[in-house]
């Protein structure tokens, strides 16, 4: 059988860190579908053993269960250096998001956001691109979202760092190019998980899409271009908040959703 061009340019393995739940389960069954094997990262065993038996099952693929907390670099570096695997796609997907009012959120939860959201993917971007580079193939995918395209009230420090995943993929992705290596960052609207379940309580904002939708469509975008909106409904949005109003416009606009948040 002829592989498939996705599988040449971004296998042998995919690592997708935060992969045993919600979107990023979606992103591990859109990869295992092109045929990949996977290196899935998250915390609870029972769950993250469950979906990897799963998907050896289902697509014949290798799946290694890797149990660690992202908000640990350290240790989730010195697990991927045991690996004896060659990974030629990343995706980083966990996030966590402390919501509510700033002066009510602890210091505590604020530089947790930092670690998951800002300090993993950022490093293990650099340590992911390493071997990508020197094999002149690879593809690296950043989880962003239209909160981090301006101010998000009660959102803000999440928002900004998810600002930094769409800047930080913006320029690598001009960097890596020559060296064959494909950025790309997605700036999701509203995405169907048990996170934004939890975090929505009853409402579910227009637009809103199913993980499945999200990951194909982020999957289908990596190698044209830096970064993708899925959803046509969001993509409206973005250009709206970013293009059209002015910014005090557009973080008020933001603020009508997210003001409320607790
Ligand atoms: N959901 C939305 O509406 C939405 C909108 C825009 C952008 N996004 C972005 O999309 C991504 C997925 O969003 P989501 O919150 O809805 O999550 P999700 O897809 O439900 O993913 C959570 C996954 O990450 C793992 N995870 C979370 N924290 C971790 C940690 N510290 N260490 C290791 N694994 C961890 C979870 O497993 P364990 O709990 O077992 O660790 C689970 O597998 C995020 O980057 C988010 O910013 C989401």
């Amino acid at each position: 059988m002829k592989t498939s061009p996705f599988k040449v340019k971004y296998g042998p393995y995919a690592l997708v860190a935060g992969g045993s739940d919600g979107l990023g389960a979606a992103f591990a069954e859109a990869i295992a579908r092109r045929g990949l094997n996977l290196v899935l990262i998250a915390r609870r065993e029972d769950r993250l053993e469950a979906e990897a038996a799963r998907l050896t099952e289902t697509y014949g693929i290798d799946v290694i269960p890797l149990v660690a907390d992202l908000a640990d670099y350290e240790d989730v570096k010195r697990r991927i250096g045991a690996l004896t695997v060659s990974i030629g796609l990343f995706v980083y997907n966990a996030a966590y998001a402390p919501i509510g009012p700033f002066e009510s959120t602890s210091e505590d939860r604020l530089a947790l956001a930092a670690a998951v959201n800002v300090k993993a993917p950022l490093l293990l971007t650099k340590l992911l691109s390493a071997p990508m580079i020197q094999r002149q193939r690879g593809g690296i995918v950043l989880m962003s979202s239209l909160a981090g395209a301006q101010g998000s009230p009660n959102l803000s420090a999440y928002a900004a760092t998810k600002s930094f995943n769409a800047i930080l993929a913006e320029g690598l992705w001009k960097e890596l190019k020559p060296h064959g290596v494909d950025v790309l960052a997605c700036c999701a609207g509203a995405i169907l998980t048990p996170g934004y379940q939890q975090a929505q309580k009853a409402k579910t904002a227009p637009g809103t899409l199913e993980a499945r939708v999200v990951a194909e469509r982020t999957l289908q975008a990596l190698g044209r271009g830096p970064i993708v909106i899925p959803g046509a409904v969001n993509r409206i949005a973005r250009f709206l908040l970013t293009r059209l109003l002015t910014r005090k416009a557009a973080i008020g606009m933001m603020s009508k959703n997210t003001g409320g948040l607790s």
